[in-house]
């Protein structure tokens, strides 16, 4: 391998230079999904209910038709990036007609298991200016927990806590992850929640995943914990309660615990404490099986896609930069797990991106 520039071949040269230059824009990817969504191309095709050409995608754009040219290059490059399709209409004056594809269906901005809501957060300057401060960060002697903090001054959940718009942007964007994920549990693994008759779901946000568990399980009762910025003023229903807490200090009793992208918020330490406190939930009483069931990612196993590991590792670097959290390998989990007084353990691959942990006492 060569480790000096003039040792490179013409062909390694300029590879080396694509490979630069692909990252250096591959926030362009983002940005321009962003641009499609806040244009509403995704719903304009949609409610087309047939491929569309450029003239008719324009004239249903609120934009000045002398754009037209740019939205061609914008569909160019979604195009690529698999957000729509081109598809030949041989009897129509404009061959090229734009239309969806799985992922772009996702994007629909009321459709049942929408992921728009999450775009605003993620692509918002206040989660993405903290990336401009996470070699400053690392330099830093400062007690700042993670970038998040030195450019805002106050941790997330913190700043949620003031900043009304903060604290929607996140509860929406939760709720619509929950719809998506609590779609396929109940769909696909049914069987994990069987049984269970009282489930508190910790960091439950506003509740969609209890509610689209007690749809499936109306016998169930289900307890949201969270914040009182966050459920303060909810009103429950028969077996839907809200309960504005701390889980570092109080756990509701329940026999099974939820913990849906709860645990890649926090340290090491502070993950042993939140187990611990879930465990004292499921200990005692006369509970028959009790569990903790865990939504979060596990890296490096099931040989994953190099788009999956990439986007694990985009993950941990986010989790990092917004909260000083991580995602975690199976060594990891395990050692989680052991240190907070679980005995064992079960994964299931069933979430796409992220696996179901089951953890036992
Ligand atoms: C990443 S969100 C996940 C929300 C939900 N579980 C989901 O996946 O849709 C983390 C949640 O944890 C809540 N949270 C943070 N600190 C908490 C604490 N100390 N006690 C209870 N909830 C907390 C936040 O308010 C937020 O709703």
């Amino acid at each position: 391998m060569a480790f000096q520039i003039g040792e490179m071949s013409t062909e390694q040269l300029l590879d080396a230079q694509a490979h630069v230059w692909n990252h250096l824009f591959s926030f362009i990817n983002s940005m321009s999904l962003k641009c499609a969504i806040e244009l509403g191309i995704p719903d304009i095709i949609h409610n087309h209910a047939k491929p569309m050409s450029l003239s008719q995608l324009v004239d249903a754009l609120p934009i000045p038709k002398v754009k037209s040219h740019f939205v061609y290059r914008l569909m160019r490059l979604l195009i690529h990036s698999e957000f729509f399709v081109k598809v030949d209409v041989s009897d129509e004056e404009e061959k090229e007609h734009y239309w969806l594809t799985p992922a772009s269906l996702l994007l629909l901005r009321n459709a049942p298991l929408t992921v728009v809501p999450l775009v605003p957060l993620i692509l918002d300057p206040i989660f993405t200016t903290p990336f401009d401060y996470v070699s400053k960060w690392l330099a830093s002697e400062h007690h700042y927990s993670s970038p998040f903090e030195m450019r805002h001054g106050r941790k997330v959940f913190e700043h949620a806590g003031h900043e009304l718009g903060v604290n929607k942007l996140l509860n929406e964007a939760m709720s619509s992850d929950a719809r998506l994920l609590t779609h396929v549990l109940v769909r696909d693994h049914k069987q994990v929640l069987e049984g269970i008759k009282l489930l508190v779901d910790v960091g439950g946000g506003t509740g969609a995943t209890a509610k689209a568990i007690l749809d499936a399980f109306p016998d169930m009762k289900c307890i949201v914990l969270d914040l009182p910025h966050v459920v303060g003023g909810l009103e429950g229903t028969d077996n839907l309660s809200y309960a504005a807490g701390n889980m570092f200090e109080t756990i509701p009793s329940a026999d099974a615990v939820f913990l849906k992208w709860i645990l890649h918020d926090w340290n090491d330490e502070d993950c042993v404490k939140i187990l611990k406190k879930c465990k004292e939930a499921i200990t005692g009483k006369d509970m028959g099986d009790t569990k903790v069931m865990i939504i979060d990612m596990v890296l490096d196993i099931y040989g994953r896609d190099d788009k999956a590991v990439e986007t694990h590792l985009f993950f941990d670097i986010a989790m990092m930069s917004y909260i000083n959290g991580k995602e975690r390998t199976e060594k990891e989990w395990a050692k989680l797990f052991f240190d907070s007084g679980f005995t064992s353990y079960k994964i299931t691959n069933a979430f796409g991106l992220r696996s179901l942990i089951e953890v036992y006492p």
